[in-house]
């Protein structure tokens, strides 16, 4: 059995859109979901369309070859030792650059830099076109790193895990800057500033 809380249900049923229907105030609403061992690939999009995030670009270097992706998944996973985590599609070009090199570096990109974010998700553009906005220079692995940017965090790699359409990479952090500064999101199709509540 699945349980979720959710103040606005979207409805990924016919079950859930009667007990929707029929519910009054969905704000505390516990839902519970039929117990299923799949969904289908628009619930689990429409799902994730409602799930703010932060926007990195990651890259890599390999040799004169250098290039990257904006990605949200993204995570930290320990800090002794300092490990991040970011799931790569197969088919990007930086994966390969990720795999040859042993290294890559995580951008969190602030709000103002929104436009890097759309070069490195427009599919298949060239490095000189994805690199030519922004300041890049590097830590200690040579991957490019980005000023102005919120965090930033050079990896080695550690440990490579297929998973579906995608390799999670492991890297242990070797470098790392940071600056207060406004994150970008993404949100339902959108690049997104942080609000403050209050
Ligand atoms: C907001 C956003 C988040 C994304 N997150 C990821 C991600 O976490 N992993 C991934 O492999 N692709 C992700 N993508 C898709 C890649 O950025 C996109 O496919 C990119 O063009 C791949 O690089 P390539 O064109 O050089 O192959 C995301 C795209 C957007 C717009």
């Amino acid at each position: 059995m699945v349980i979720a809380r959710n103040t606005r249900p979207v409805p990924h049923s016919p079950v859930q859109a009667r007990s929707l229907a029929h519910g009054a105030d969905p704000m505390p609403e516990i839902m519970e979901m039929p117990a299923s061992d799949s969904v289908s690939e628009a619930d689990f999009k429409t799902a994730m369309r409602q799930v703010a995030s932060s926007v990195a670009v990651i890259t890599a270097r390999s040799g004169r070859a250098r290039n990257g992706l904006t990605a949200t998944a993204v995570c930290s996973v320990s800090v002794d030792p300092p490990t991040m985590l970011v799931c790569i599609n197969r088919s990007a070009t930086a994966d390969g650059l990720i795999d040859e090199s042993g290294a890559f570096a995580i951008n969190f990109l602030a709000d103002e830099q929104h436009r890097i974010a759309r070069l490195f998700s427009t599919a298949k553009l060239s490095s000189e076109e994805r690199f030519a906005e922004g300041r890049w220079t590097a830590l200690a692995t040579g991957s490019p790193v980005l000023d102005g940017a919120v965090a930033t965090f050079d990896c080695r790699v550690v440990e490579t895990v297929p998973s579906g359409t995608h390799h999670i990479y492991f890297g242990r952090v070797v470098g790392v800057t940071s600056l207060d500064e406004e994150a970008l999101l993404y949100r339902d199709g959108s690049f997104r500033r942080l609000a403050a509540i209050g």
